[in-house]
């Protein structure tokens, strides 16, 4: 019997052994391709000896020193190497480095709201986000978040955060409106939202630039970020982008709010950060947020005892300089191409498909009982748990999650292949998908 508490306590679910490249083995010698990196971590496949070279080499020289006394070499040139390379607005930005994405997207909160402390904004503590989105799992990153059925259970526990619905063409686009129109409107449920709370009360609107585990890889229709900035700005709200899954190359650019031609004032990364090689984690925090501290009180009202561990850091700086010398953001784009097509020639016209949808190497398909209609299958189903069983089954990994109707039904399957698939790979990943949809419609469908 398992001592581990693990997430069903009375399913077993196979032990890891080693690994292969972009293949994990379990004990019994079973080979699974990670077609999801777990959820959108591990973007350079299990084994990569360059990452690992770096991680043995920051062992050997130090390990923990706590950050209430020391930086650390690798954390330095990892924040360097961030702010650099990150979008317009962060030349003199810091970076914070983390152990989870829950962390830093807490961490992010109460930046936001130290922002305005620091101003002497005192009246601006509410947080307005949308609906369907996720951001973590701890009270103040679950309470962001908008997944119903997670939040149930925890409701009386979780602050109060405002939610403003998704941009999600597929159920919310209207036939006569131009995908540009779309995003203005839903953009504008923004503005709507600041004015109902009160301009002056608002501390930050939080979204992710492509939305991932609750609405399975929907990136927002065009012009919709760039209104989003003009009405932050306009109000004084500062925007935080969660990038948590999408960034760091994961749509073909380093940051996911590169393809929206506007910037956010905080970001939060983390899975393809460390690539699953550490746990590690990074709120991202602009110049102006910066300033604000520096001009006040000069202290970072947040701390952990793991902040910038040096070989999470090592690691992660390790992760970025296999991405740029190995040109993978050119392979994102190339492959998450081909796969689009792959994905497009295969299930566009599958009765059960309602939408493909998805950006670089991040991609979601939409099942639905009734193509017409829309129609979900009932939450009952559970559709999206027989299918990533069903996938497992078949040697492959892959994240379909449920909620994306309206926190409860809807199912998805989320492909998030590494950065070197190859066309071989991307042809067993269409295979598998498209063989255990049919056995498992032919089952819930009976
Ligand atoms: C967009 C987003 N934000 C935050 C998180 C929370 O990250 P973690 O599970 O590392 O705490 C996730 C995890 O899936 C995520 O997708």
């Amino acid at each position: 019997m398992s001592h581990v508490l693990h997430r069903n306590i009375s399913k077993p679910v196979p032990i890891v052994d080693s690994a292969d490249g972009n293949y994990l083995i379990d004990e019994n010698g079973k080979r699974y391709l990670d077609a999801s990196g777990g959820a959108a971590v591990s973007c350079l496949g299990h084994t990569n000896d360059r990452v690992i070279q770096a991680i043995k080499d920051q062992l050997d020289k130090v390990s923990f020193a706590h950050t209430g006394v020391f930086s650390n070499t690798a954390a330095e040139e990892l924040a360097t190497y961030l702010i650099q390379n990150a979008p317009e607005g962060f030349g003199n930005g810091r970076a914070m480095f983390l152990g989870s994405g829950s962390e830093a997207m807490e961490a992010a909160l109460k930046l936001a709201r130290q922002y305005h402390l620091e101003r002497g904004d005192k009246q601006r503590s509410k947080i307005i986000a949308r609906d369907r989105s996720y951001h973590g799992n701890t009270l103040g990153a679950l309470a962001t978040g908008g997944h119903k059925q997670r939040q149930e259970p925890f409701a009386p526990l979780l602050i109060d955060v405002h939610h403003i619905p998704p941009c999600y063409a597929y159920r919310f686009k209207r036939d006569d409106e131009t995908p540009e129109e779309f995003g203005i409107r839903m953009a504008n449920t923004l503005e709507e939202e600041i004015l109902k709370q009160g301009p002056e009360t608002v501390a930050a609107f939080v979204a992710e630039p492509v939305s991932g585990a609750s609405l399975g890889a929907e990136p927002a229709a065009p012009g919709y970020f760039k209104r989003i900035r003009e009405i932050c700005d306009q109000y004084g709200v500062l925007f935080i982008a969660d990038e948590v899954m999408c960034g760091i190359g994961r749509t073909g650019r380093l940051f996911a709010m590169e393809w929206e031609g506007v910037t956010a004032d905080i970001y939060t990364i983390a899975k393809g950060l460390g690539a699953g090689y550490q746990p590690i984690a990074s709120v991202l925090a602009s110049e102006k947020v910066i300033d604000a501290i520096q001009d006040g009180s000069g202290n970072l009202w947040n701390g952990h005892t793991y902040m910038s561990h040096a070989i999470a850091c090592a690691g992660a700086l390790a992760v970025l300089k296999v991405i740029e010398e190995d040109q993978l953001l050119g392979n994102v784009r190339t492959q998450g191409q081909k796969l689009e097509s792959m994905l497009r020639a295969e299930f566009e016209d599958h009765p059960n498909i309602g939408d493909i949808r998805g950006r670089g190497l991040f991609w979601g398909l939409e099942v639905v009982k009734d193509k017409t209609t829309k129609e979900p299958f009932p939450a009952e189903a559970n559709l999206s748990a027989k299918l990533k069983s069903d996938i497992l089954e078949n040697g492959m990994l892959s994240y379909p999650s449920n909620g994306c109707v309206d926190g409860i039904r809807g199912d998805h399957i989320l492909l998030a292949p590494p950065y070197t698939v190859t066309d071989d790979e991307l042809t067993i990943i269409v295979e598998t998908v498209k063989n255990s949809l049919e056995t498992i419609l032919s089952k819930v469908s009976k």
